[in-house]
């Protein structure tokens, strides 16, 4: 492959240009020839925003056209699965937004069609990469790489006029709280081995408050706790191991405690990824740095389709062993 790595992108919305675009228009080896969106109002902003040629209401012809190395489809899950498996029977590398599709059935498809033609296949987890999230686990694991405990934590405030997310289409544990679930499993390291939980319908009529608890193989034991009726959003971490624990919270402060001194560091997350961009300390810049790297070595990266299967799986295991 060259130096250069030609990108088209499948959607111009909020969520590709608050993350994607932005942290692929700095990177020096990333062209962006072609963007694809049914909407033009949005196509036209974005392509005049960053400054691309290729203008596309048909994704078909967007790739016959532009030939490109990778594409990045930033549409609702509940479309994503036809053209996800379209773009990789193409053999292009492909970078989708979390939940990779509905089910484990569909990402266990995708991982599957990514692998019969050599492409590489990559998934949102975004919180995977934020950096003070990884500098404090970083830090936590010097102490003693032996993880104890993690507790990962999601709430929101749904607003009443909202509804379910897409009309119904999905449910928020999968589109949504899946950020917690994959970051548990990230930060705890291990095979999930059993779970324990409660989904409830507090407040509206569809599931809005999750808890589960989640043993794992290297001897982690996990919490997870999402509530959509909370006061507000707040999405924090626990880590802990022998003498030392993270309070991590990738958008404000973060704490780290160790051998009975109370703060030890406290770490801002804008310092610590030397930005304030919302992109760069909220690891969009990072995931998508790892992602056209994985394109260019051939190399399937951390957020594989492959380990997404997993967070799925644990999403259903969640609903399965609900008393
Ligand atoms: N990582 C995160 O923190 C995070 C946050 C928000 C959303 N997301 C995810 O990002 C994804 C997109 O969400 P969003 O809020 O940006 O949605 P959005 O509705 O703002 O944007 C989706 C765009 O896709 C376009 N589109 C749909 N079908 C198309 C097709 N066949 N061809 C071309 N364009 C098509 C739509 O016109 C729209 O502009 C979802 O999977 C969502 O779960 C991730």
């Amino acid at each position: 492959m060259s130096e250069q790595v030609r990108v088209c992108f499948i959607g111009a919305g909020n969520m590709a240009n608050a993350g994607h675009y932005p942290a692929l228009a700095e990177m020096d080896d990333v062209e962006l020839v072609g963007i694809c969106d049914l909407q033009e109002d949005r196509l036209t902003e974005t392509a005049d925003k960053y400054n691309v040629e290729g203008r596309f209401t048909n994704y078909r012809e967007m790739l016959d056209q532009m030939q490109p190395d990778a594409v990045y489809i930033i549409m609702p899950p509940h479309h994503l699965y036809d053209l996800t498996i379209d773009c990789l029977e193409m053999g292009l590398n492909v970078f989708v937004e979390k939940p990779p599709g509905l089910t484990a059935h569909q990402a266990t498809w995708m991982a599957k069609y990514a692998d019969q033609n050599d492409a590489v296949g990559m998934v949102g987890w975004n919180r995977r990469f934020i950096p003070v999230l990884n500098y404090c686990r970083d830090k936590v694991l010097s102490y003693n790489s032996q993880v104890q405990q993690v507790i990962s934590t999601f709430y929101k405030c749904h607003p009443e006029t909202r509804g379910p997310y897409y009309r119904g289409a999905i449910d928020i544990l999968t589109v949504d709280a899946v950020h917690a679930v994959d970051t548990l499993r990230w930060l705890a390291g291990g095979e999930v081995t059993k779970v324990a939980s409660s989904v409830r319908k507090v407040h509206y009529d569809f599931d809005d408050s999750f808890t589960a608890l989640v043993e794992f193989d290297n001897g982690c034991v996990g919490v997870l706790l999402a509530n959509w009726r909370a006061g507000a959003r707040v999405h924090q971490f626990e880590l802990h191991t022998d003498g030392a624990s993270a309070f991590i919270n990738g958008d404000y402060e973060s704490v780290i405690h160790a051998d009975g001194e109370q703060f030890v560091e406290r770490l801002d997350a804008k310092e610590v990824a030397g930005s304030d961009e919302h992109y760069r300390y909220y690891g969009f810049f990072d995931e998508n740095r790892h992602f056209i790297d994985c394109v260019k070595s051939g190399a399937q990266p951390i957020a594989s389709f492959e380990d997404s299967i997993k967070t799925m799986e644990l999403v259903e295991q969640i609903y399965r062993s609900a008393w």
